[in-house]
């Protein structure tokens, strides 16, 4: 099974996944130093119990024998031993509870702290990255990665008491008889042999289901989803969602069930020899003691170190080999950690101008999307003036939005410069940049959240400022939309929570468009905010945008000539280039492109 094309691997990779430990160790103490220490010297103490038991027990019983060979009265000796084991047995079991307290909290910060760093890391990633199937895969992995391996940090404290227990116990068998520990040794390595291999199996089973296991959550989701439920229904698709489901998860199931059934065999057999081998060593003890050579109190001090021994021996072993499996799963929260954004501020940037005095220039410039050939921007030149209200146009799939996103520097371009100032972008402290950009895409969030956090992600630092939400409300029109809602501003939106109410999707775009408004930037970008707007909804708007963005950078882009006609200057994009651009009565009047297109919509309405 490790064969499987995607994943290679022997036992070099099983070993070297184990330098993935110190990374997760490093979070896991950044987690909780404090709980670590205490975790620490809880597990050292507690390693020392069971040896310390099966010490005094040797004592008491070798006492008893001389009580009774010498035929003495019972010596308070005794009692003393009793006392001590007593005080012993407690403490082991008070210890496990602690242990298991420490455990239960550290795990609880363990995975608050990951799944905090997984969330800013994916979001400190280019866009870029989220239209790399293989990123998402990796992202999965790490999600579950994040939570799912609080085991080995367990694993690793057991490990540590293990080892501390096996020593000690080692010592005292070793004071005996170096043979006995030589044979326990040699019982207990093929299960830990049994216990790596089984552990890469499951590994490698795992990343090759991951592609499926994402395609079952898709199917999830959509299959519950508010979005998907009106087609779902309609176009009666719920037999088909779920057969795909079905098949895809007994696919997954089949091959769990699979290696589980190997593991059972294979993993019977080979606790067999171990088990083997402790009765060897336990037949050895006997036979030393009837030929008197050990005390009573020595066979069962032996009994039962040997006992311990062994299974602690193979536990080591098995979680050895759990901690470099559960290492092996962390590679892919490693690798994710690892991962680099390419969009990124220089050191020493630049600040971004304020205000912008020569505007944004596309010069030369050409992209395609990464993982495609196609050139969606081949070469283009373009201005845009500060002051200056540009509608960009074209047909679906043109660039526009493309456009935007190497305007606001969500890409860099593939050829040629999008310079600020004559400066090109790449120059500009990002974040510094993205301040004074204010963007409402076409496919603009929706936040399930409440009215005034909607119009707030705007401007974030802003949330608690009422009145300036409820101003920007106003520009965009929004106010109307939270004046219907039974709770105004603090009325939770979407259906996904207790008490939300939906909009419409023109309500949707009032809400958005606050958000543009409240950003307060030096340029402003909508896109397509308005097509779900109705006719007079419309024309106010873009009368208010028109008064509000005076002395402002805008660029908008429009299907609907009514809008488009109030810009200053109108952009026609077409083959990835400027094909036309002027004001509405100039182009009209040039009778190419946007004159026809002017005229397809126009007919339209007479
Ligand atoms: N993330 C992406 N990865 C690969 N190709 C993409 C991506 N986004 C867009 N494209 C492609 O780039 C081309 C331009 O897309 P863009 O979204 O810029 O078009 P548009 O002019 O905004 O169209 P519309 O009017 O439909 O909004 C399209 O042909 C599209 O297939
Ligand atoms: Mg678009």
């Amino acid at each position: 099974m490790s064969g499987e094309p995607e994943f290679r691997g022997g036992w070099r990779e099983r070993f070297s996944a184990l330098r993935n430990v110190p990374a997760v160790l490093r979070f896991v103490w950044e987690s909780g130093p404090t709980v670590v220490v205490l975790g620490l010297v809880s597990r050292v103490i507690a390693a020392l119990l069971p040896p310390a038991l099966f010490w005094v027990s040797k004592l008491i019983i070798d006492t008893i024998f001389h009580i009774l060979t010498t035929h003495q009265p019972i010596q308070p000796r005794l009692w003393w031993l009793v006392a001590v084991e007593f005080g012993l047995a407690v403490a082991a079991g008070a210890l496990g509870r602690v242990i298991d307290y420490l455990d239960a909290l550290l795990a609880g910060k363990y995975t608050h702290h990951v799944s905090v760093r997984v969330m800013e890391h994916a979001a400190s990633l280019d866009l870029m990255a989220y239209e790399d199937p293989a990123f998402y895969d990796r992202l999965e992995r790490a999600r579950v990665q994040a939570t799912d391996r609080l085991y080995m940090i367990q694993a690793i404290g057991r490990l540590i008491q293990q080892v501390i227990t096996t020593i000690t116990l080692s010592i005292s068998i070793m004071v005996f008889s170096p043979w006995l520990l030589l044979l326990l040794v040699v019982g207990v390595i093929p299960a830990f042999v049994g216990e790596t291999h089984f552990a890469f199996l499951g590994y490698a089973k795992n990343f090759r289901q991951t592609p499926i296991r994402r395609q079952l959550d898709y199917l999830r989701i959509l299959g519950g989803s508010k979005e998907a439920a009106k087609e779902l229904k309609l176009f009666g698709l719920k037999d088909f969602l779920t057969g795909r489901f079905k098949g895809l998860s007994t696919q997954v199931y089949e091959e769990d069930i699979a290696l589980a059934r190997r593991k059972v065999v294979a993993g019977g057999f080979l606790t067999a020899i171990g088990t083997a081998g402790y009765y060897t060593a336990y037949v050895f003890a006997v036979w030393r003691t009837v030929t008197g050579v050990f005390s009573f109190g020595t066979l069962t001090l032996l009994a039962n170190a040997i006992r311990e021994a062994s299974s602690n021996l193979q536990q080591t072993f098995s979680t050895l080999s759990t901690i470099a499996d559960q290492a092996l799963f962390l590679t892919d929260l490693i690798a994710f950690f690892e991962m680099r954004p390419t969009i990124q501020s220089k050191p020493n940037a630049l600040l971004a101008p304020r205000p912008i005095r020569r505007g944004f220039e596309f010069r030369n410039v050409s992209f395609r999307y990464p993982g495609s050939s196609r050139l969606i921007l081949n070469g283009l030149n373009f201005h845009l003036h500060p002051g200056e209200r540009i509608a960009l146009i074209g047909e679906n799939g043109e660039g526009k939005t493309t456009i935007v996103k190497l305007l606001t520097r969500l890409y860099d371009p593939v050829e040629g410069q999008v310079l600020l100032d004559g400066v090109d972008l790449r120059e500009y402290n990002l974040e510094d940049l993205y301040r004074e950009i204010g963007v409402i895409f076409q496919d603009f969030m929706r936040y399930e959240m409440t009215a005034r956090e909607n119009i707030a992600v705007g401007k974030i630092e802003q949330i608690d400022n009422l009145p300036l939400v409820e101003q920007s409300a106003q520009k965009s029109m929004a106010e109307d939309v939270v004046a219907k809602l039974p709770s105004g501003y603090e009325q939770m939106l979407g259906r996904r929570f207790d008490g939300g109410v939906d909009l419409s999707g023109g309500e949707w775009q009032k809400i958005a468009l606050a958000r543009a408004y409240l950003r307060d930037a030096q340029v402003l970008i909508l896109d397509e905010p308005t097509s779900a707007l109705d006719a007079r909804s419309e024309y106010e708007v873009f009368q208010r945008f028109a008064e509000l963005t005076t002395g402002k950078m805008a660029l908008f882009i429009s299907h609907r000539f009514s809008t488009v006609r109030m810009a200053d200057r109108i952009v026609v994009l077409e083959n990835g280039r400027i094909a036309e651009e002027g004001n509405h009565d100039a182009l009209t009047n040039l009778g190419g492109r946007y004159a026809e297109m002017f005229e397809l919509q126009a007919a339209s309405y007479r």
